[in-house]
C-alpha cells in the first residue's frame, strides 16, 4: 500500500558518517524488510503496462460525466484531508501561540483555572511538600512534590560549582516559556530551587520503557512517534528562533544526554525542560559557541565539534574554534531514530526521511538544512504517510 509513495533510494551512499544512523539497516531482518520492498517495486513496475491498459478501458467505457464526478469526489476528499490535518499542524508563523499562556511572571495549572504569578521563596518553603526524587542530573535533583494537591516537580542545585548553569537555565525557563518548553511553576534564586509542571512520564529517555507498559502500549505506533520526533524538530526550531536569537542545544554530547533534557507530557507530546546550557549565537556580531570547555569525542557529535589539529595536538580551548546551531542539526537523525523505535511501519518512515537526514548529516555545517526545513519536510512526510493510509491509491487515481 505505501510502496507507491516511497521516495527515490539511493543505496550507494559513502560518507562514512552515515554508520551514526545506518545502522538501523543494518540487521538481517531489516535489510530483508528493505528488499522485499524493493522487490515489490519492481513486481508492481512489471504489471504497470497491463494494469493501465485495463485503467484506460475502463475510463473509455464510463460516461464522462460519471468521470467528473468521480474526480470530484477526490477532490473533495483531498480537501477534507487537508482540513482535518491542517487542524493537527498548525503553520509554523503559528507556532508559539498559545492561547492557554498567562502573561510573563504567570502560570496556569490545569485547563480551566486562572494565572497566578510564579512561587516565591517564601510560597516555595510554606506550600510545597517535597515527595520523592524523581531524576537527577549534573546539577540537579528533581523530586516530585506537593502543591495544593497538585503535583509538581521541584528541582535543586546538587553542585556548587554549577551554580552559573542552574542560574542561566532558570534565567532561560523565565524567558523561553512557551508551548515547547516545560511550565515554570516559581522559583527560589537564593536556595537555589526551582518549581516546574511535574510530568509523570519522566523523560524521552525513558520512552521505550513507558510504552512497553500495558497502558501506553496502544500508543507505540509509528505515527505516535513520528509526531515526537516533529515536536523535538520543532522545538529546535523554536530555539533557533527563539525570541532571545539563535540558542544551541549544548547539554548533548550523547544520545541519552539529549533525550534526558526532554520531557514525554501525558497528551504524549514533547517539551524541553532543561536549558542550562544554552548558549546564543550572534551571527551578525560574529559570535559562535563552544559546547563546554572540554574535548568532545565520538561520532555523536557534530565534525566541527571535534577537535580538529589531531592527536599530536594537545587539545587547547584557546585554539578549538567555535560553531553554530547547525551541531544541532546533525543530532536530529540519531534522535529521530531512537524516537521512531523497531516497530510495524517505523523503518517505512525511515526510508522517507533517509535523504533528509543524509541532509543533516553533511560533514560542512553550512550545507545542512535548518530546523524550519527538517520540519517542513517531516510534516510533509506525516501528511502523505496519513493520506496514504486513509486513501490508498488515490494517487494513481489522480
Ligand atoms: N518536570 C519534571 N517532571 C518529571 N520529571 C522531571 C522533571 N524535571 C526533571 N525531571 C527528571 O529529572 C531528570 C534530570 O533533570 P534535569 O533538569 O535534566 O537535571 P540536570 O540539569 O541536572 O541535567 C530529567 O532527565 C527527568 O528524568
Ligand atoms: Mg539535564
Amino acid at each position: 500500500m505505501m510502496i507507491s509513495i516511497l521516495p527515490k533510494w539511493t543505496p550507494s551512499i559513502t560518507s562514512h558518517h552515515q554508520s551514526s544512523f545506518l545502522p538501523l539497516y543494518t540487521t538481517r531482518s531489516r535489510l530483508l524488510s528493505f528488499w522485499d520492498l524493493q522487490e515489490n517495486v519492481e513486481d508492481c513496475n512489471m504489471e504497470k503496462k497491463s494494469h493501465y491498459a485495463k485503467k484506460d478501458m475502463i475510463l473509455r467505457e464510463m460516461p464522462p460525466a460519471l468521470v467528473v464526478v468521480l474526480l470530484l469526489a477526490v477532490l473533495l476528499l483531498n480537501i477534507l484531508l487537508y482540513l482535518y490535518l491542517s487542524s493537527f499542524y498548525v503553520s509554523s508563523s503559528h507556532l508559539d501561540l498559545d492561547p492557554n499562556l498567562c502573561p510573563s511572571g504567570y502560570f496556569r495549572l490545569g485547563p480551566l483555572k486562572n494565572c497566578s504569578p510564579w512561587l516565591s521563596c517564601e510560597a516555595i518553603d510554606k506550600e510545597v511538600r517535597k515527595l520523592k526524587c524523581v531524576g537527577e542530573g549534573a546539577v540537579k535533583k528533581v523530586f516530585l512534590s506537593e502543591w495544593k494537591e497538585s503535583k509538581v516537580a521541584l528541582s535543586q542545585l546538587t553542585n556548587s560549582e554549577l551554580e552559573n548553569d542552574f542560574l542561566h537555565g532558570l534565567k532561560m525557563l523565565k524567558s523561553l516559556q512557551s508551548k515547547h518548553v516545560v511550565k515554570l511553576l516559581g522559583y527560589c534564586k537564593e536556595q537555589y530551587t526551582i518549581l516546574t509542571e511535574y510530568h509523570p512520564l519522566g523523560s524521552l529517555k525513558s520512552l521505550n520503557e513507558t510504552l512497553d507498559l500495558p497502558k501506553y502500549r496502544g500508543l507505540n505506533t509509528w505515527h505516535h512517534r513520528f509526531i515526537l520526533a516533529i515536536d523535538y524538530v520543532r522545538i529546535l526550531h523554536y530555539l533557533h528562533n527563539s525570541p532571545l536569537g539563535t540558542l544551541v542545544m549544548c547539554d548533548s554530547n550523547d544520545l541519552d544526554k539529549v533525550l534526558s533534557q526532554y520531557l514525554l507530557t501525558s497528551d504524549f507530546h514533547v517539551v524541553v525542560n532543561d536549558l542550562d546550557a544554552l548558549p546564543l549565537v550572534n551571527r551578525s556580531a560574529g559570535r559562535l559557541v563552544k559546547c563546554g570547555h572540554r574535548e568532545l569525542q565520538g561520532e555523536f557529535v557534530a565534525p566541527e565539534q571535534l577537535w580538529p589539529y589531531g592527536e599530536e595536538v594537545p587539545f587547547d580551548d584557546d585554539l578549538m574554534p567555535p560553531y553554530d546551531e547547525k551541531t544541532d542539526i546533525w543530532k536530529i537523525p540519531d534522535v529521530s531514530n531512537f524516537l521512531l523505535g523497531h516497530i510495524e511501519g517505523s523503518d517505512i518512515v525511515r526510508l522517507h526521511l533517509f535523504d533528509v537526514h543524509m541532509e543533516c548529516k553533511k560533514n560542512n555545517p553550512v550545507e545542512r538544512p535548518s530546523a524550519q526545513m527538517v520540519l517542513d519536510t517531516y510534516r510533509k512526510v506525516l501528511t502523505s504517510l496519513i493520506r496514504e493510509v486513509a486513501m490508498p491509491g488515490t494517487r494513481e487515481m489522480l
